[in-house]
């Protein structure tokens, strides 16, 4: 069966950041510094969606998805990030996850969606080896309740984002700039992944996948220093996090003039084991120059010609089909089946006087990307599901509320959700199979 779905994650959507037991956060925390999230925005209520979860599973049930991918908030869980477990955190995703299941939505559940305990940030967060160890324990304590009746596990989601963007860039939780230094943030998460895959599955998980966030990598010219440039780019944005899931080895980090020296004996044998299905996010292409200055050994020279997103970002839809054929290319048969868990865009969408939402720029984005994804599977690339990111307009992290993602808008200060075009547009392409 191909899984429709769509996704979200615990922090742009939940709200409710201080009932039934939860913990603080490193986003909790980030978000209430001033300057860190566009117009001081917060994840303190977002959609809602701790009250409003009913409402939001009768919205996908009304789209007519077979699949829903969700995060779980391990502060919820897990409210100091290590040792005593919420049971009344858990109890919210056991409602869930028997609401789905009444409807027919294969719960598809992320474990890790960037809101890390901010006491385990107190102790140096992902650059701690010992987080990966306690991620084990959070990922058994939740699946002890949910393996019986979630099958599809997701450990981590886009862990290059999250090195690069909390840990080396500084414009994410927990807001660091180590550039470099960020690597063991990395190799720290991808341990995290497989002592948890060993977790999940002496808990009877069904399928056990991580979720990557990919790029296809265009050098900006033929020239030699053009194509080394995006040589290294493909290395620290795709293969860093592929190779070692798929492959069991890290891809040679020279050219940056690093090496991971946080790895040790074993690592790699936990990070490489089997997966039943990797997970894909794409957005768009990366057009990668030789470096003008010091520093990486690469620079951004930016896809032109193409439409773009309310973020900017390049509507390139035929990427996806590159993406998933050269993944196919590049593992071979180590490529298990993949799952595009999420692909959207964010636009400009506001109800017009009638109350309705024409986001006819979405459907026009979903439409040619569903038909990447065909294209992909006539070549041979066995892809199994394609999620939309995202079910509401939510809280998108630095830029808070600007960037409407949504198949449903949501009127942040009441809350309420109105189905836009291409939610419609879904229903009807979903039920054509
Ligand atoms: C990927 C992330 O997983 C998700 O949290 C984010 O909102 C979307 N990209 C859009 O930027």
């Amino acid at each position: 069966m191909f899984l429709w779905g769509t996704a979200t994650a615990s922090y742009q959507i939940e709200g409710a950041v201080a009932e039934d037991g939860r913990g603080a956060s490193i986003w909790d925390t980030f978000a209430h510094e001033p300057g860190r999230v566009r117009g001081g925005d917060t994840g303190d209520v977002a959609c809602d969606h701790y009250h409003r979860w009913e409402e939001d599973v009768e919205l996908m049930s009304g789209l007519g998805v077979n699949s829903y991918r969700f995060s779980i908030a391990w502060p919820r869980v897990q409210p100091d990030g290590k040792g005593a477990i919420n049971q009344a955190g858990l109890d919210f995703y056991d409602r869930l996850t028997d609401a789905l299941r009444e409807r027919d939505i294969v719960p598809a559940a992320t474990l890790f969606h960037w809101d890390l305990p901010q006491p385990l940030e107190d102790e140096g967060g992902w650059l701690n080896r010992d987080t990966a160890y306690r991620f084990a324990e959070y990922a058994a304590a939740v699946a002890d309740r949910l393996a019986d009746r979630i099958p599809m596990w997701i450990t981590l989601n886009e862990p290059f984002v999250h090195m690069v963007f909390g840990y080396a860039l500084g414009a994410h939780a927990p807001g660091r700039t180590l550039v470099l230094d960020a690597l063991p943030a990395a190799h720290h998460q991808l341990l995290g992944h497989g002592l948890a895959v060993r977790e999940l599955r002496a808990r009877g998980a069904e399928q056990v996948l991580i979720t990557n966030n990919c790029t296809p990598v265009w050098p900006a010219s033929a020239d030699p220093a053009d194509l080394a440039a995006a040589d290294a780019y493909d290395i620290l944005h795709n293969r860093l996090f592929n190779d070692p899931v798929l492959l069991g080895s890290y891809p040679d980090l020279s050219a940056y003039g690093v090496s991971l020296d946080c790895v040790r004996d074993g690592d790699l044998d936990l990070i490489g084991a089997p997966l039943d299905g990797i997970g894909i996010n794409y957005y768009n292409p990366t057009r990668i120059a030789a470096p003008t200055g010091e520093g990486l050994p690469f620079e951004d020279a930016g896809v032109t010609g193409y439409p773009t997103t309310a973020f900017g970002w390049p509507v390139v839809p035929d990427g996806l089909r590159e993406l998933l054929v050269g993944l196919r290319a590049r593992y071979g048969d180590a490529l298990p089946p993949v799952y595009v868990t999420e692909n959207g865009c964010s636009q400009p969408d506001e109800p017009a006087p009638d109350g309705t939402v024409d986001d006819q720029a979405r459907i026009d984005f979903l439409d040619g990307h569903i038909e990447a994804v065909e294209r992909a599977r006539a070549e041979g690339v066995d892809v199994r599901g394609y999620y939309v990111w995202s079910l509401l307009d939510n809280f998108e992290w630095a830029e808070g509320y600007s960037q409407r993602f949504g198949l449903v808008h949501v009127d942040f200060p009441t809350g309420k959700r109105t189905p836009k075009a291409s939610y419609e547009w879904l229903r009807r392409r979903i039920s054509q199979g």
